[in-house]
Order: C-alpha cells, then sequence, then structure tokens
C-alpha cells in the first residue's frame, strides 16, 4: 500500500495558498505516493484540479473525502477543524502558530494526530530547505513595497526630466529579518533612499550590504538583543524609550515606512505611535506587516487601509498569501523536502527518526503526548524562544545563518535587475 498524503481546501480566513503544487504533486507520486487532494484545494492559487490532476493527484469531491484512510495531512494553516479529519496515529504537517495556539495543540494529543508545526523547523543549514518562515517572509517583503508603492502618490526613483526633478522616494524598514531585507532590496531596486533599524547587531552588516543605512540605538542591550535561535529578544523599557526618540526624529523625514518586527510567542513590539504618525509629511505611507500579531502601529487595523493624519496605513492581514501562487510552490517545496526526511525511499511507509534534531524541532504531539519541550508544561513558551545566544551553545549555526541569508537576498536582488533569469537561476531562487 502506497502512503497516502492528502491535501485540502485551507479553512482560515485570509488564506490562498495550497499545501501542495504541481511539481511537488509530481515529486511525490514519483517517490511512490498516493496524493488526494480536495476539488478546487488550489483554485486561489491558481493551480486547476486538472493541473494537480496531470501530475498525479486523484482530485476527491469532500475534504473528508481526502483526508479519508490518510497518513499524511499537508496544511499551509492547520485548524482545529483538520485534526477531526484525521484519524488516530495519522499525521498533520503544517503552520500551526503553536505559541497561540494552545487549545489546537490539546486537541490533536487527545486524538491521538502527530501534529508538525512547519515555524518551528530550526534554522541550521540543513534545514534551509524546509524554512517555511524564511521562504513566505522573503515574498512578503517584496510585496509589502508594491502594496506601499500603490497607496504612495509619487515615483519612487528620482527623475530628471526636462519638466524638472523628482526627488527620489524615502523608505525606511523597521525590522531587518528575512522579510525587511527583502523590502529592502526591492525598495532599492525599485530606486527609493532606503534606511533600515532592528535591535538585533547582525542586521546591521546585513542592511549595509544590500546598500541601506542602518539606524539603530547601538548600546550594550542592543549588543546581547539575539537569541540562542537568531531571533530579537523583548528589549528593556529603558531600551524602547531610546528607540522610540530615535524613530520620532527619523520617522518625520519619510515618505514610507514599512514595520516588520516579530518577537517569538510574543505580540509584535509596538514602535510608531499615533504622535509618530502625525509627524510624517501629507501622503506618506506606512505598511504595517506584522498587523497578524498585533500591528506595530498604534493606530494600524488589520485588514484595512486606513488614513490618519493624511497618512495611508496598510494593514493587510497574511502578505504571502497575497502571492499565492509563489508562495505555495515555495511552500509546498519547503513540505516536499521534510517528507524526502519523513518517507521511506519507495514512498510506502513513514520513517520518522524522532531524535532528528529536525523532527525533535518541529513534533508537537506524537501517540497522544505533547512531546515538545516548550509546549509540553514543563518549560514556558516564552523562555525557550527568548533564551539568549550569550548562553547559547549553537551562535556559531546563528552567525553562519546570518551570512547565507545575507547572500540569498542579495542573489535575490540581483537577479530581478537582470532583465531574463535563466532557467538555473530560478531552480535557485526556489
Ligand atoms: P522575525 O520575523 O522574527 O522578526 C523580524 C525582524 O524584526 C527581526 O530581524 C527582529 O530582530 C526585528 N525586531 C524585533 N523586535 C524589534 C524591535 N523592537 N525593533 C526593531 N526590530 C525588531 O525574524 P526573521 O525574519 O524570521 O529572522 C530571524 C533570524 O533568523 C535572523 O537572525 C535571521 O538572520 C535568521 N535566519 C536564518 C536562516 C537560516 O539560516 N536558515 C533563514 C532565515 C533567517
Amino acid at each position: 500500500m502506497p502512503l497516502t498524503i492528502s491535501i485540502i481546501k485551507e479553512n482560515a480566513n485570509h488564506e490562498s495558498r495550497i499545501a501542495a503544487s504541481p511539481e511537488t504533486v509530481k515529486k511525490l507520486t514519483a517517490m511512490g505516493c498516493s496524493i488526494k487532494i480536495e476539488s478546487g484545494a488550489g483554485e486561489k492559487a491558481h493551480f486547476t484540479d486538472d493541473t494537480l490532476k496531470a501530475a498525479g493527484a486523484k482530485i476527491a469531491k469532500t475534504a473528508s473525502e481526502a483526508c479519508s484512510k490518510s497518513d499524511i495531512l499537508l496544511k499551509v494553516q492547520v485548524t482545529e477543524a483538520d485534526i477531526t479529519l484525521m484519524s488516530k496515529g495519522s499525521n498533520i504537517i503544517g503552520l500551526v502558530n503553536p505559541y497561540l495556539n494552545e487549545a489546537l495543540i490539546k486537541k490533536a494529543k487527545e486524538a491521538g494526530v502527530n501534529l508538525f508545526a512547519m515555524e518551528l523547523v530550526p534554522r541550521i543549514s540543513r534545514a534551509q530547505s524546509m524554512d517555511a518562515l524564511s521562504s513566505q517572509s522573503n515574498l512578503a517583503g517584496y510585496k509589502a513595497v508594491l502594496d506601499g508603492a500603490e497607496h504612495f502618490a509619487k515615483a519612487f526613483p528620482m527623475m530628471m526630466t526636462a519638466a524638472g526633478t523628482i526627488a527620489p522616494a524615502k523608505v525606511f524598514i523597521m525590522g531587518a529579518g528575512v522579510a525587511g531585507l527583502q523590502a529592502i532590496a526591492t525598495a532599492k531596486r525599485l530606486g527609493a533612499v532606503v534606511s533600515a533599524t532592528d535591535v538585533r547587531p547582525a542586521a546591521k552588516e546585513q542592511v549595509q550590504s544590500l546598500g541601506g543605512t542602518f539606524i539603530a540605538i547601538e548600546d550594550d542591550e542592543f549588543k546581547e538583543a539575539e537569541t540562542a535561535g537568531g531571533y530579537a529578544k523583548e528589549m528593556s523599557a529603558a531600551y524602547k524609550k531610546k528607540q522610540a526618540k530615535l524613530i520620532e526624529e527619523t520617522i518625520a523625514k519619510q515618505d514610507i515606512v514599512i514595520t516588520t518586527a516579530l518577537i517569538p510567542g510574543r505580540p509584535a513590539p509596538k514602535l510608531l505611535t499615533e504622535a509618530m504618525v502625525k509627524s510624517m509629511k501629507h501622503g506618506s505611507v506606512i505598511v504595517d506587516m506584522a498587523v497578524d500579531n498585533g500591528g506595530n502601529c498604534d493606530v494600524s487595523e488589520g485588514g484595512k487601509v486606513v488614513s490618519k493624519h493624511g497618512v495611508s496605513i496598510i494593514g493587510h492581514y497574511n502578505t504571502p498569501s497575497r502571492l499565492p501562487t509563489d508562495a505555495s510552490a515555495l511552500y509546498a517545496k519547503n513540505l516536499l523536502n521534510l517528507l524526502n526526511l519523513m518517507i521511506d525511499n519507495e514512498g510506502k511507509a513513514l520513517n520518522i527518526d524522532w531524535e532528528d534534531e529536525i523532527i525533535k524541532g518541529i513534533a508537537l504531539t506524537k501517540d497522544g503526548s505533547i512531546i515538545h519541550p516548550n509546549f509540553d508544561g514543563r518549560k514556558s513558551p516564552a523562555k525557550g524562544a527568548q533564551k539568549t545566544t550569550k548562553k547559547s551553545p549553537v551562535k556559531k549555526t546563528t552567525t553562519k545563518k546570518s551570512t547565507t541569508k545575507k547572500t540569498a537576498v542579495k542573489k535575490a536582488a540581483k537577479k530581478t535587475t537582470t532583465k531574463k533569469s535563466s532557467p538555473k537561476e530560478n531552480k535557485e531562487q526556489s
């Protein structure tokens, strides 16, 4: 019996992606797996039933038909409803939002379903091809700049014409992680003058290497703001005060501000107050990419574009889903790379090494128990997420990762300026 893998329509709000692509269906089928997809699951990403069928999938009429006798359900966003579709001992892999989704983890435990969270893939070199946060944030950073440009009443590049000179747009990126760095690269490509801020020291060199100016309070706390996993920790009240003053001085001169700042397991840090918005020029634009986590701007509204004090504030939810074809293709590839680690060579059986660093990182439940140390009640999630590099033995990996990512973003920036990408380049990008 081949291993059965199901893909169903996404049931979360603001979700247009699908957890498979014609390419991954073809590869999984070639591996010997049987793929069942709910009819219409790929519609919003423009993967039609016919295309998926041609790639080797069987099309099921309903989600329950797709999940019947299934070994693995692949999802973009896992919801509680998905768990009811799967039987005891089966597996669900997808984005779980684990720090804010205790009920979902409990439900998977009670149902005896093994649940794997894609956002917990460790950021180590071996797992880069499975890193869904990066593949999705990269696209989101690009799209955020386009969203900003759409609501900006001026051009981005400097233009010297017979009718006069247009000054280049000034773009300020807050949070220079994966999304922020791609936003810098995209805004630069459009011809803007770009600056950026972050609380992690590693970000400084990355911003500068993309041609941006780095603006930050670089005190002792800044030097230790990166956690073992390479993430930012929550800053002290004193740092926040100094940072707010610097932002206040910077922001009034900007045309477009894109905020991407996140802290795993915490609400997004509030970086822009209404007074700061008020200090901006009439016609300026703010794109708050953190709205899904509460927002970086006090006056942004989730799912809306609002105008406050003459400033357009864009608060689209789920930015990667706004590019559903590419986002689905890359996410599906992340899943395929993970499945390669979990399935035997003939696609007939699951072969999960529960001691593997990647599996240990993402496995939340197994055989009716919560097995992830951050969620089994032994350790608080926030503590786990905020361990500092100072005490961590894995700092070396973090440094290596940053360099790899910097190179990837640089490559992406270069590629888009080239008129035609070669197939090899396209392959590299994915
Ligand atoms: P994220 O999405 O968690 O946060 C976005 C950015 O916001 C981060 O750069 C963070 O430092 C920044 N931030 C948080 N609080 C802030 C504040 N108060 N003010 C200003 N900025 C603030 O981060 P993302 O994009 O997931 O990247 C996290 C880390 O992972 C980075 O160190 C990155 O280099 C590393 N990474 C490693 C990869 C690999 O090797 N596989 C791939 C991608 C990222």
